[in-house]
């Protein structure tokens, strides 16, 4: 009897073990299986000169050291002089390699953009890779120094102009490429010529969502403009990251949420794979105006493919940046 009630309960705690074991072998397979794929080739770029924005954090710190390593000239642009600083000690640290500089670049003034493509035009007399990784998310409503909502002008307008001003770097080696760090987000974005810097209705996520929508449209029409300049444009999903971009989401949020982030979201170096991909794979030397999600090629809301809406941001754009009359200035 008494042999029995041990035997039952031995036999209970055995199964109860087994099926807790099997239910986290299923969650460290799906957290596996959410890290996506990676760029596992030994690609080097020698000599190559690269600028990468926003990377003092995340996924632009982690393709900074991986790019680094592969041998680039590398250029991180942020905003904050000591956290730039910072993360250039760390990325020579981990990547080994002394040839990594820092400019300082404010993407929410059209003035430290023109500032910093002087600076740069002064220092190279060309561009290889132009990765625009920097990014902003659902901040309260507030406005760069011209007055542009700060998502909008960020995420795209200040991405917009650095790239339109550094083309004719970009333009000097055979072949060089702009990689564009949107996110799937931009399906629940949506460009409105009423409603583009939020003046009718503002939602934090839905400013970051159009913003990124914006990325893809942009480098849509840009990869357009381009085309047999010898410059590829290509945009990307990086995936749900663990990043310091959620630091305006509400820290009871952060905290319920964090065993499933960690389940389901990508580590840093995972979440970096698909823009070291585009920004090196020699298979895609030609790949332009696509749109890329774990690695590999993937599609875009309709929205994103809609080529008048892009048209139409990019003459906004190019309007609200004075793009077309600074231009004619530096000319003459
Ligand atoms: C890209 O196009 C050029 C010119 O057509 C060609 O020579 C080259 O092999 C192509 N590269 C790849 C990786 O397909």
């Amino acid at each position: 009897m008494i042999s029995e009630i041990i035997w039952t309960s031995f036999v209970a705690t055995l199964l109860g073990l087994l099926s807790l074991g099997i239910f986290i072998g299923l969650i460290l397979l799906l957290r596996n299986y959410m890290q996506g794929g990676s760029y596992n080739k030994p690609t080097l770029i020698d000599g190559k000169i690269v600028i990468i924005t926003g990377a003092n954090a995340g996924i632009g710190k982690e393709t900074a050291v991986d790019l680094a390593k592969r041998g680039g000239k590398i250029y991180i642009a942020c905003r904050n002089i000591e956290r730039g600083q910072n993360a250039l000690i760390e990325i020579k640290r981990r990547s080994g390699s002394d040839n990594i500089h820092f400019l300082q670049l404010d993407l929410a003034s059209m003035k430290s953009i023109h500032k910093f493509s002087d600076e740069f035009h002064q220092l190279e007399d060309r561009l290889d890779i132009l990765i625009n990784n920097a990014g902003v998310m659902a901040c309260p409503k507030s406005f760069t120094e011209d007055g542009f909502e700060m998502h909008m002008g960020t995420n795209h307008l200040g991405h917009f102009l650095l790239t339109n001003l550094l083309l004719d770097l970009l333009k000097k080696p055979p072949h060089s490429r702009i990689v564009n760090v949107a996110s799937l987000f931009h399906i629940v974005g949506k460009i409105s010529k009423t409603n583009f810097f939020g003046e009718k209705f503002y939602f934090r996520w839905y400013a970051y969502a159009t913003s990124k929508l914006a990325n893809i449209l942009f480098t849509r029409e840009l990869a357009k403009r381009l085309q047999n300049t010898g410059v590829t444009a290509n945009s990307l999903h990086p995936g749900a990251i663990q990043s310091d971009l959620l630091r305006h989401v509400n820290i009871v949020i952060r905290i319920i949420t964090a065993p499933f982030r960690w389940i389901l979201f990508k580590d840093i170096p995972a979440g970096a794979q698909t823009q070291i991909r585009l920004a090196v794979d020699p298979s895609l030397e030609n790949v332009t105006g696509k749109y890329f999600a774990d690695c590999k090629e993937a599609t875009t809301l309709f929205t994103a493919r809609n080529d008048k809406t892009a048209k139409w941001l990019w003459e906004k754009s190019e309007e609200l940046t004075g793009l077309g009359i600074n231009d004619v200035l530096v000319c003459e």
